[in-house]
């Protein structure tokens, strides 16, 4: 897919950089607490390509959102000033963050320059071309880096695409495609996929994508209790959709029919109620009580599923199986995730959730790949087209 998209790479490698207006939509919705980032693996993954404009010789635009602010106004907890303050301290550079810019960026080749929330602007949500005409109007180049936004059709991911002079992906859009696309479209096999969560219905168009593709679907948290029902287990009063029973077996029949499967839970890990200090009972998947709650995988089924992912030749992870922040709910999604780092498939994870498991297991360096997509990460695995990227596409084959 990426073949057909045009790259700030490229460009560079063209000479086409120098001296020119970059503009760079980045994702640097980052979690903060308080007005202080907790979390900044998207600023740190968004500065090569800030860097390799800057010394390809442009001058650098960066925009990019955080959260869902309303449009029309820069309330505290909207602005972009500790990311600035960030990104100054990673690059060793002072980065002024600019207030009002749509109406035009004063800026010289080799400077750089943070312009304020885009989506304060009014229009951004809803892609209104006035407004991309306007930020299309202030580069040479833009350069969509943001993976984490590619799944919305808003003015600064896809409108200014189309208004550009020139429209391109940056290495972690670039990178993210790669990967994915690798994953999904020509995998080494066994492909296995875990897919946990709360509920079958957030996340049907996945499970059921991934059942055309995947040679094992693990399924995890309250995805796994409905799956448990479905092929007649008692769950008892486990997270589980009782509605959704039909598209269990579905995605069941659907991986059958291609000789793949889906493993259902041996064993499991019950409480009698959902909290850090519960008493975690193990037991067989046939003997949950009426006033258990699943919150766990057993220590058999994870040791089924490690050795299902040691053999796997790709594996996709997006969910934990089990409650892994209470520490006696955590054995379970701790198996696997190590059973990952160790396993020789090339492995790609995304998903708050995921990415939290990783961190807490600090298996970070064994993942082949660690999205910085969220929602982007999942529509990808459905299969969907994502509208930044798509814009690319056709921007490329004019
Ligand atoms: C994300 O956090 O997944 C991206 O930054 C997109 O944010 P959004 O869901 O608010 O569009």
């Amino acid at each position: 897919m990426i073949t057909t998209i045009k790259t700030l790479s490229q460009l560079i490698a063209d000479g086409q950089v120098a001296g020119k207006r970059v503009l760079i939509r980045s994702d640097m919705n980052v979690p903060m607490a308080g007005g202080a980032i907790t979390e900044d693996t998207r600023i740190r993954a968004s500065l090569e390509a800030i860097r390799m404009a800057l010394d390809a010789g442009a001058a650098v635009m960066v925009m990019s959102h955080l959260g869902r602010p309303k449009e029309g106004e820069i309330m505290p907890r909207d602005t972009l000033t500790p990311i600035a303050e960030r990104v100054s301290e990673l690059l060793g550079i002072s980065v002024p963050l600019q207030r009002d810019w749509i109406e035009g960026v004063d800026i010289a080749p080799g400077q750089i320059v943070l312009l304020e929330n885009c989506r304060c602007n009014v229009g951004e949500k809803a892609n209104d071309e006035t407004l991309a005409r306007k930020m299309a109007a202030l580069c040479d180049i833009y350069v969509n880096d943001a993976f984490g936004a590619a799944h919305r059709a808003q003015a600064s991911t896809e409108g200014v695409a189309r208004y550009a002079p020139i429209a391109c992906a940056g290495p972690l859009l670039e990178a993210e495609l790669n990967a994915l696309s690798r994953t999904l479209t020509d995998p080494a096999r066994p492909l296995v996929a875990i897919v946990g969560g709360a509920k079958v219905s957030t996340k049907l168009s996945i499970l059921l994508a991934l059942a055309g593709k995947v040679d094992q679907l693990i399924v995890g948290g309250g995805i796994a209790n409905t799956f448990m029902l479905a092929k007649g287990l008692k769950v008892g009063k486990s997270l589980v959709e009782e509605g959704q029973l039909e598209e269990a077996r579905q995605v069941i029949a659907l991986m059958k029919e291609r000789g793949a499967e889906v493993p259902i839970p041996v064993d499991v890990v019950c409480a009698k109620s959902f909290a850090t200090d519960a008493e975690p009972t193990v037991k067989a998947a046939t003997d949950v009580e009426e006033d258990d709650l699943i919150l766990d995988i057993g220590p058999e089924t994870a040791q089924q599923l490690a050795g299902i992912l040691r053999k796997a030749g790709t594996i996709v992870w997006n969910g934990p199986v089990g409650v892994f922040e209470f520490p006696n709910f955590a054995g379970g999604t701790r198996v696997l995730a190590q059973a990952i780092a160790d396993s020789d498939a090339f492995s790609i994870a995304g998903g708050g959730d995921t990415l939290a498991a990783i961190a807490a297991f600090d298996v970070a360096d064994k993942i082949g790949y660690i999205s910085t997509g969220g929602g982007a990460f999942l529509e990808f695995l459905e299969g969907k087209s994502l509208p930044a990227v798509a814009v690319l596409q056709e921007r490329a084959a004019e």
